[in-house]
């Protein structure tokens, strides 16, 4: 007889379902222990032994075990991890970039993802960190026992910053000393070597360069460009200047003064250079013109993986200012205005890296300063059209840093 002897029929198929657990029909139990054969094991694989025993507690050490501190150190810890996955990934997005293999084209996309990935889940992890769940009381307890240990001293966050093109000559001073000057002997070097290789932001600043159409006797869309802004800048002066007097009208010119300086000092390439040296723009002219040609022309077949990659870009780099701003929060309610353990002035320091002196490709998020109407990008003959709606992605003059143009 089927059904439940307490609930009656309709109950019975889950009681039924339970019945069968450690029966013959029970699936859960059977397999083969293939461990007990020998060969690696999970432990071993992982080297969990290393891994489990790296924690040793400086209070407890020193007598005086603080609860806390094992909390401290596995988050840092565990960062650390995040950070040699975020670097793993960014090496190789650098070396495709470098060996200029086209058919790797959706690979980088990819690779810009799984960064993504880590980052948000980086900052996920420092926004609802379990550190802020630490007692500021708590933590002020167990800093003695810290001090001069600081994140300041993270190797793999300096290689990550240098590796995707922070500035040097814009870093926020901190003593007025140099950052490397805080490590010794192989790290010193290897943060050397990192800030000699080509960074993300070269790589991809000479990706740029070679973007299809830039050509002066070829396309020429940078002299198009200039020649189709300075004609509608022309008529919508006409256009308003023949409006009648009024409030209106005054404030619509001195709007449309603005917006022409603005659209022209686009094409003074002096000033580029002068932004560049004071460290207001990062990428070269040539490879403005090429992202603001991606980012106008984002819906011609050729350009659309090209977009996604700006747009990558810019994203990381907004996830690591996230970054930078959930951890200075969170040193600002754990220490107020007291100085780091690392010797900075703490709170104060932290924020003023919060800033776009850390942005790597600020370029790419002021492309859209220079947003023109639709009729004034200029048009494509049917040549460079067909040429950029059929190529395939896989083109090596875009694609191989060797290549000039
Ligand atoms: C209670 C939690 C934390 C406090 C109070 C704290 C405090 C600080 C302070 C004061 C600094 C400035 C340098 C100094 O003078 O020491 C700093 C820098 C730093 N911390 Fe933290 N931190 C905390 C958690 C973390 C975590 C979980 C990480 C993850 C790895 C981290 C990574 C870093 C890094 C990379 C820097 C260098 C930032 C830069 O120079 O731009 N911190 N931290």
């Amino acid at each position: 007889m089927s059904g439940c002897p307490f609930l009656g029929n309709n109950f019975g198929c889950a009681f039924k379902k339970l019945s069968i657990e450690g029966s013959e029909d029970d699936k859960s139990q059977t397999g083969v222990n293939r461990a007990s054969k020998g060969g690696l094991i999970y432990g071993n694989y992982l080297h969990l032994e290393k891994v489990l025993n790296a924690q040793e507690l400086q209070s407890e050490i020193k007598g005086n075990k603080i609860h806390d501190e094992h909390l401290f150190i596995i988050t840092h810890q565990a960062y650390e991890l995040w950070f040699k996955q975020i670097l793993w990934e960014l090496d190789s997005v650098r070396e495709i970039f470098q060996n200029g293999h086209v058919s790797y084209y959706i690979t980088i996309l990819d690779l810009y993802i799984y960064i993504h990935i880590y980052i948000i889940t980086v900052i996920y992890n420092v926004n609802s960190c379990h550190l802020s769940f630490l007692f500021p009381s708590s933590f002020y307890s167990q800093r003695e026992y810290l001090s001069p240990a600081s994140g300041f001293q993270s190797l793999q966050f300096r290689l990550l910053e240098n590796k995707i093109g922070v500035l040097q000559s814009l870093r926020v001073p901190y003593n007025r000393r140099h950052y490397r000057d805080n490590f010794r002997g192989e790290d010193n070097e290897l943060l050397l070597k990192s800030e000699q290789e080509k960074t993300l932001l070269q790589l991809v600043e000479a990706w740029l360069e070679r973007t299809p159409g830039l050509e002066p006797h070829g396309f020429n869309f940078w002299g198009k460009l200039e020649n189709n802004i300075l004609k509608g800048l022309e008529e919508e002066f006409t256009r308003i200047q023949a409006k009648e007097e009024s409030e209106e009208k005054e404030e619509q010119m001195a709007e449309f003064r603005k917006q022409k300086e603005v659209l022209l000092s686009l094409f003074d390439e002096k000033r580029h250079e002068h932004l560049l040296s004071k460290g207001e723009r990062r990428l070269s002219y040539r490879a403005l013109q090429g992202a603001l040609m991606i980012y106008f022309y984002r819906e011609e077949p050729r350009f659309q993986v090209p977009f996604q990659l700006l747009t990558s870009l810019m994203d990381i780099d907004a996830l690591m200012t996230k970054w930078r701003y959930n951890h200075v929060c969170m040193v600002h309610r754990m220490l107020g205005s007291k100085a780091g353990t690392g010797g900075s002035s703490g709170y104060q320091y932290l924020r003023s890296t919060v800033s776009d002196r850390y942005k790597v490709f600020v370029d790419l998020f002021n492309l859209s300063t220079y947003l023109v109407p639709r009729h004034w990008i200029p048009k494509m003959n049917p040549i460079i059209h067909k040429f950029l709606y059929t190529a395939e992605y896989c083109d090596s003059s875009y694609f191989s840093s060797d290549e000039s143009d």
